[in-house]
C-alpha cells in the first residue's frame, strides 16, 4: 500500500524502521506531474532496492523570479495513482514551509560545471537543485538515488555534490524517455499549444542531424553546431536559448570531438522553454 508522508519527522521515522529491517532504500526525487520518464526511474529503483521513496516537491529555490513556479502543474491524485503502479512504497510530499521554514539560510553551491548552459541562463537554479537534493539525501538517507539523463547537467551537479561532500549514496542515471516522435517527456510539455507541440519535434531532429554527421565522420564542433542551428532555424516557432557542445562529463570546451561530448539544447516554443540533449561518442 502506497503511503504519503508530508513531514520530515514522519519520513525519518519510516526510514529508521525500514533501515532497521536491513532494507535497501531507493530515492527518486521529482517535482510531480509524473510521466513515463519518472515512472521508469521508479521501476528501476524497485528492481534494485527493497523500498522505493519518491519525493514530489515543486522546489521554490530552483525557480527564478520570472519562472513558472506558480504555474508548474500540480496533480497529486494522479501522481499517487501512477506512483503506485510503478511500485513506489512511500511518497514524500512536504509543503514548502516544511523544507524551507522561516529563517532558512543554508544553500549548497556546486562550482565549475554550473557556470555554463542552464547555470548561466537560470541563475541560482542549480543552487536550488543541489540544496533540495542534499536535504532529501539527509532526510531519506537512500542507498541509491535515481535521476534522468534528460537533465544532463543536473545529474553532473548532483554527482559532483555527492562526491565533494562525501555523501554515501550511489547516483544512478537512466536514459531519456521520449514520445514516439522523439520529443523528450517533460512535465512542461503540457504548456505547449498543438502547433508548438508539433514544432518541438525539431529538438530531437536536430540532435539526430548531429548524430548522423558524426557517424559520417564529422568531428568539428563548429560544423556540428552549424548543422544543429540550421535545423532549428527551419522551425519558425523555435527560439534558441542555447545550443552547445562540450566534452563529457567534464563539460570542458572542445573544438574537435574526442571520446564523449554532450550536445545540449534549450529552446523556447512560445512561452515554454524545453531542454534536450544527446551524448556523441567517437571511437
Ligand atoms: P523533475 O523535472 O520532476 O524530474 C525528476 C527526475 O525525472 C529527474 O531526474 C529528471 O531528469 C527525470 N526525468 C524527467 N524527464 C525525463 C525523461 N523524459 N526521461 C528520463 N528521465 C526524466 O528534475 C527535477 O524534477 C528536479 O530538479 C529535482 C531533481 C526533483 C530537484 O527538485
Amino acid at each position: 500500500m502506497l503511503q504519503v508522508l508530508t513531514t520530515v519527522k514522519e519520513m525519518r521515522a519510516y526510514v529508521d524502521r525500514v533501515r532497521g529491517e536491513g532494507k535497501r532504500i531507493g530515492l527518486v526525487p521529482t517535482m510531480g506531474a509524473l510521466h513515463a520518464g519518472h515512472l521508469t526511474l521508479m521501476r528501476q529503483a524497485k528492481q534494485v532496492c527493497d523500498v522505493v521513496i519518491a519525493s514530489i516537491f515543486v522546489n521554490p529555490t530552483q525557480f527564478g523570479p520570472q519562472e513558472d513556479y506558480e504555474q508548474y502543474p500540480r496533480v497529486p491524485e494522479n501522481d499517487r495513482a501512477k506512483a503506485a503502479t510503478a511500485g513506489v512504497d512511500v511518497i514524500f510530499q512536504p509543503e514548502a514551509g516544511e523544507i524551507y521554514p522561516a529563517g532558512y539560510a543554508t544553500y549548497v553551491e556546486v562550482g565549475g560545471i554550473t557556470e555554463k548552459l542552464c547555470g548561466l541562463s537560470r541563475p541560482g537554479h542549480f543552487r536550488g537543485v543541489a540544496t533540495v537534493v542534499c536535504k532529501l539525501f539527509h532526510i531519506v538517507r537512500p542507498d541509491r538515488a535515481f535521476f534522468g539523463q534528460k537533465d544532463a547537467q543536473q545529474t553532473l551537479v548532483i554527482r559532483r555534490m555527492a562526491r565533494d561532500l562525501h555523501m554515501d549514496v550511489a547516483v544512478d542515471v537512466l536514459p531519456i524517455v521520449r514520445e514516439e516522435d522523439g520529443l523528450a517527456l517533460s512535465s512542461r510539455n503540457v504548456y505547449l499549444s498543438p502547433q508548438e507541440r508539433t514544432a518541438a519535434r525539431v529538438l530531437y531532429r536536430s540532435l539526430g542531424t548531429a548524430e548522423a554527421a558524426v557517424r559520417e565522420g564529422e568531428r568539428n564542433v563548429t560544423k556540428l553546431l552549424g548543422l544543429i542551428q540550421s535545423e532549428l532555424a527551419r522551425e519558425s516557432l523555435a527560439r534558441i536559448e542555447y545550443a552547445e557542445i562540450y566534452g563529457y562529463p567534464e563539460l570542458n570546451p572542445i573544438q574537435e570531438l574526442q571520446d564523449k561530448a554532450l550536445v545540449a539544447l534549450a529552446v523556447w516554443f512560445g512561452s515554454t522553454r524545453l531542454i534536450d540533449n544527446t551524448i556523441l561518442e567517437v571511437a
